[in-house]
């Protein structure tokens, strides 16, 4: 199942930018436009600056800029089609569905459908727990041994199994649903063919935004044969690493507290919210990887680790907490008493007492560790192997203000030389960039191979020479005036050497499908049988792409216009879409430059035939003499013996001629 269309249309015309980001951040009117603090980067004075005429925000400090959309991919982290479904329901529209038939909308209705049987699963682990005599009996009973309230219990969606082998089994597959698909999410066994989950008490595992995503079975009670928690096992839609349990149900909180709190268990986060503490999530005992730690410095930069009393190997714990230093996230470790869970000693002392307690035990990471170390350093070499360690810390820390202070106070508590500590930590810190810098080019190798597979999954033209992955479409550059109406083109600097790739893009966009009566064919298709050929010469990656895309459309008879790539999933291409198809923009500053009347909409529709052609020509040939000079000098670097790479190049050389003498005919022009 898939969103259509028009309803895309429909939700990014109705969604208001205020609106949207009126939800997540505090905006106050300033002229004719709204500022706040960018929720994107730190910062003291605002520079987040939402526009409503062109609904459009932009961030003059950071860059990120963009539509509704945008923000909401940004700032939630959403899927093109999850914002459009967040917007749809803000708005009350109702998203139409189609449904395509093609391979790629198999595989996407394939995951859709993962989401469906968890969602099946869900209520009917739900249904057990709270419809059944037994789940009742059992279940519910244990839940209020521990003293859950049913509101917890439902926020949460606990639920419950029987002992059956096939109890879920039967009645899925009396839905409809297939057996595969059961076993790919791992609710039922592969080995055995029974219930995966059986007697034991569900939890959900949820993304953050709230779906489904895998299940946590506890047995009840204690068994020592029998592992305490099962999980489902990784699949499309559950990759361990990168989820937080609780994050859903905690995100508001954590934005609004500022802090998100780290517990280890399932339990621990449900008992934390029963008592009012709600930004809190669970790393489900594992070591912390990148991908958490994103997911919730995303949402704040303070983190606090609650240890169980008697967690065993902290020292172990606290290696992987480097990770979180690189991220720039404050940490801060809270070591609970003795045998106590937060779970437990929440129980014990109520809320008021947990929330002081971790507010006056919490102790900076850095000097923890320090803590730590130091009462094992008894001699002169483990305390040297100890300064290494704790330098090797600090030198993580991006920030290098943040460095200096704890440095200083290091070296005070170590009483060792200042000017060593800092000098060691500057290695540490190279050495650092080194490690991350390798670590990104893998990361990013990894995403471009991915990537490089969905493009080719979606069926979207892609020229082995095109980089995979476009730049950052705001690219650095002049700083963007902040005032005379959104500066988005200002923003976006563009070497005057794809001033032509930019303005056929523009024309494309803007005039795409406007019938021309003369030649009797769109614009769109005009300029792809002029000069479409060459497209695969343009510099400009985005640029590019966008043509060749506009190419892929024409051969396919679909109109281009900028309504139809406003509503692109590439992020790109809306981008580009939105920065030349709003009407404001819909004139070249060339052609006012040339002293070209500026007129309203309507009028250029009117007499886009009259001088607005003459324009798209002319640019057309001066875009071929490029190619044709540069497609020249590569020539001329031929090597002679290479008769054959010869004959390519002056073939070309000849076909690009003949569409210059064409064009230039039609504008009476005589080429030399
Ligand atoms: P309760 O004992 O019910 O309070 O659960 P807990 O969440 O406090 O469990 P515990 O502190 O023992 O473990 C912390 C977390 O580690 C759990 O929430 C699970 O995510 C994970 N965990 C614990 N035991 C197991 C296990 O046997 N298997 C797996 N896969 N995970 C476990
Ligand atoms: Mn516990």
């Amino acid at each position: 199942m898939s969103i259509s269309k028009k309803s895309i249309q429909q939700v990014l015309e109705t969604a208001q930018i205020e609106d949207v980001v009126g939800e997540f951040v505090h905006l106050k009117k300033s002229g004719p436009r709204l500022k706040g603090l960018c929720p994107f980067h730190n910062e003291k004075t605002p520079s987040f600056t939402v526009t409503p005429s062109h609904n459009m925000f932009k961030c003059f400090g950071c860059g990120v800029g963009g539509d509704s959309v945008t923000f909401l991919k940004e700032h939630e982290k959403f899927t093109f089609i999850e914002s459009i479904e967040w917007l749809a329901q803000k708005y009350g529209i109702t998203l139409e569905k189609v449904v395509y038939s093609d391979e790629q909308q198999q595989k996407y209705k394939e995951e859709e459908s993962l989401y469906i049987v968890n969602d099946f699963a869900q209520a009917y682990f739900v249904k057990q727990l709270n419809d059944t005599e037994e789940g009742r009996n059992i279940a519910l009973q244990y839940f209020k041994e521990r003293g859950y309230r049913d509101d917890i219990i439902e926020k949460f969606g606990l639920g419950y199994t029987s002992s059956a082998k096939d109890g879920f089994i039967q009645v899925a597959i009396n839905k409809g649903f297939k057996l595969e698909s059961l076993k790919q999410l791992g609710l039922v066994s592969s080995s055995s063919g029974n219930d995966f989950f059986r007697n034991r008490v569900m939890f959900p595992i949820k993304s953050i935004s709230g779906k489904v995503i895998a299940f946590a079975g506890r047995i009840m009670g204690q068994n020592k044969k029998a592992p305490k928690y099962i999980n489902s096992p990784e699949t499309e839609i559950y990759l361990k690493s990168k989820v937080v349990y609780g994050i859903y149900e905690a995100k508001k909180a954590i934005r609004k507290e500022d802090e998100c709190l780290l517990v280890e268990g399932y339990t621990d986060v449900i008992s934390l919210h029963q008592n009012g503490i709600e930004n809190v999530v669970a790393s489900s005992g594992t070591a912390l990887t990148i991908q958490q730690l994103q997911l919730i410095k995303r949402n704040t930069p303070n983190l606090k680790i609650i240890y169980d009393g008697d967690a065993a190997g902290v020292n172990a714990a606290l290696r992987g907490l480097d990770l979180a230093l690189e991220q720039d996230l404050n940490v801060k470790i809270v070591m609970l008493p003795d045998g106590d869970d937060p779970d437990s000693f929440i129980k014990k002392v109520g809320a008021t007492v947990f929330r002081t307690f971790i507010e006056e035990k919490a102790d900076d990471f850095i000097f923890f560790k320090l803590r730590l170390l130091e009462a094992d350093a008894d001699t002169p070499v483990k305390k040297t192997a100890m300064i290494k360690d704790i330098i090797s810390s600090i030198g993580r820390i991006p920030d290098p203000l943040k460095r200096n202070l704890y440095i200083k106070e290091c070296a005070q508590r170590l009483q060792v030389d200042e000017q060593i500590l800092i000098g060691e930590t500057n290695k540490a810190v190279k050495e650092v960039l080194i490690q991350q810098q390798k670590e990104t080019a893998r990361i990013e190798r990894a995403a471009q191979q991915e990537r490089a597979k969905k493009r080719a999954e979606s069926g979207l033209p892609h020229d082995p020479s095109l980089p995979l992955e476009p730049p950052p479409f705001f690219e650095e550059g002049e700083p963007a005036p902040m005032d005379g109406g959104f500066p988005r083109e200002a923003a976006k600097t563009v070497s005057p050497k794809h001033n032509h790739e930019r303005e056929i893009i523009r024309v494309l966009m803007q005039h795409g499908d406007q019938q021309l009566k003369t030649e009797e064919m769109s614009v769109a298709q005009y300029v792809i049988e002029k000069i479409g050929s060459y497209f695969d010469e343009f510099e400009h990656k985005d640029y590019k792409a966008m043509a060749l895309y506009c190419r892929e459309l024409v051969k396919k008879g679909k109109p281009v216009n900028f309504k139809q790539l406003a509503s692109h999933e590439e992020d790109v291409f809306r981008e580009i879409a939105l920065d030349f198809g709003m009407p404001k923009w819909s004139i070249s500053p060339n052609w006012e430059k040339k002293g070209i009347p500026l007129r309203t909409q309507p009028d250029i529709e009117q007499n886009f035939r009259q001088d607005a052609m003459k324009e798209v020509k002319y640019l057309m040939l001066a875009w071929l003499k490029k190619v044709s000079k540069q497609n020249m000098e590569k020539y001329k670097d031929l090597d002679v013996e290479d008769s054959e790479s010869m004959m390519k190049y002056l073939k070309i050389h000849t076909k690009i001629q003949e569409a210059e003498t064409a064009l230039a005919k039609e504008l009476n022009q005589v080429i030399l």
